[in-house]
């Protein structure tokens, strides 16, 4: 395979754009290589500057469950355009979108957008906070949510800890008030809420984590976070991201049989378009500026495109009653034949499902949390991704970070990628 004009671009791209991304896991730089730039997708496929195909698993970390420019979503875009890009006022397409999604996911009574996943969480603390007149959070560790200031944040040493900032430029002032618990951690949550209960305003979690690589959380975590959260009057908020209208039309909560009382969504919403939404019940919505007292607000926010693009694709999911079983079908294969290739070839790895997402983890044992995961091998992941690379197969650039199926992947790619993984494990033994 030739990579020369990617590299190119790259070369070119690091001249003017902070590692030449625009997004930091793009950069490849956990698997020790130079990024690829994308062309073009087409179903399950994506093409590079270079001309080299690749079976997709990132499918643009999630949006692209119905595979690149499906015909139907892409169908009409042209009459969108025509009518103009963007007003700043009111659109219909924007009461259209709220209520598709009210109605999809029953636990939120009202719905606002924003423009990215970031925001939506950002907004739902605030949010949260404003509703409660309380101050502390809780996150878990492991767990994603954009970068915010007060949720870029580790934990500290011991369980229950303040956090300590994931990043420079993030005071320790602001995220004194946010707690870090351990993924998973019945008793450290409950500790938590023992000391602190009367000023949590808020936990937000990943129901299943999908940026420790793929580890989800126990049907017993989940029902204690809502027992405990509604015993001490804080906000439960489901940052479903990644998870909404991904491991099922309702997300995490139809999974779970749980209802949030925020939940915060991104990606599939929005069809490949930039779109965040956070949604709630009314009385904590009603909290939201114009008729409340949190301030929110965005230029973009309900662009009349990326509404309509978002809609579209939550119509086409809701449509197909079977697409969710045939992606999770899809999954188990994948998952079944690289259990067999770590048998057969003795790497030291294992492969986590969880319905149409996975994680090969390059280390043994169950993996229920962040300290769990340390255990893998990262150098080993960054030899795999390289040699299923030159396979045609594109994974998450990094360990911690899931494959994602989608509704246009085949039989034969699955097959295929099978026999590559087969392939990479033996080469990199
Ligand atoms: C669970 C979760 N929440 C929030 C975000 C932030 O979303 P965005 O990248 O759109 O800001 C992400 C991004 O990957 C995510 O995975």
């Amino acid at each position: 395979m030739s990579f020369g004009k990617s590299r190119k671009i790259y070369e070119e791209g690091i001249k003017y754009i902070p590692g030449g991304v625009n997004s930091p896991v793009r950069a490849f730089k956990s698997v020790n290589t130079a990024p690829v730039f994308i062309k073009k997708g087409y179903k399950s496929k994506i093409e590079d500057e270079d001309g080299n195909t690749y079976i997709d698993y990132i499918g643009s970390w999630g949006p692209a469950i119905l595979g690149h420019s499906n015909e139907e979503l892409m169908e009409g875009i042209e009459d969108i355009i025509k009518d103009g890009l963007s007003f700043g006022l009111p659109t219909k397409i924007e009461v259209d979108m709220a209520k598709l999604m009210v109605e999809s996911y029953p636990a939120i009574d009202m719905v606002r957008m924003v423009n990215s996943g970031t925001e939506a969480t950002m907004s739902a603390i605030r949010v949260a906070r404003g509703y409660t007149g309380r101050n502390k959070i809780v996150k878990f560790e492991g767990c994603y949510h954009g970068h915010s200031d007060s949720l870029l944040v580790k934990s500290g040493s011991g369980t229950i800890t303040y956090g300590i900032p994931t990043s420079l430029g993030v005071p320790e002032e602001i995220v004194k008030n946010t707690i870090v618990c351990r993924y998973n951690d019945i008793e450290d949550l409950e500790q938590t809420f023992e000391k602190y209960g009367k000023d949590i305003a808020a936990v937000i979690v990943e129901p299943v984590a999908g940026n420790m690589g793929l580890v989800p959380a126990t049907p017993e975590f989940l029902k204690t976070l809502r027992e405990i959260t509604t015993k001490y009057d804080s906000v439960l908020i489901f940052d479903e991201v990644i998870t909404g209208f991904r491991i099922a039309y309702g997300g995490a909560s139809e999974v779970y049989k749980i209802e949030p009382d925020m939940a915060c969504f991104g990606k599939i919403i929005g069809g490949g378009f930039p779109v965040g939404a956070y949604g709630g019940k009314k009385e904590i919505m009603e909290m939201v500026s114009p008729i409340g007292g949190v301030y929110q607000a965005g230029t973009l926010s309900g662009n009349p495109l990326a509404m309509h693009m978002g809609y579209k694709n939550l119509k086409l999911l809701q449509r197909d009653k079977n697409i969710y079983h045939k992606m999770e079908e899809m999954a188990i294969k994948l998952e079944k034949g690289i259990a067999d290739n770590i048998k057969k070839t003795g790497v030291n790895a294992t492969i986590v499902r969880f319905k149409n997402m996975l994680t090969l983890f390059f280390g043994e044992g169950s993996f229920n949390n962040y300290d769990d995961v340390q255990r893998c091998d990262t150098s080993l992941y960054a030899k795999y991704f390289k040699e299923m690379l030159n396979r045609g197969i594109m994974l998450p650039p990094a360990q911690f970070e899931c494959m994602f199926l989608s509704a246009a992947h085949t039989d034969e790619d699955l097959e295929y990628t099978i026999k590559a993984n087969y392939d990479a494990l033996k080469a990199i033994k």
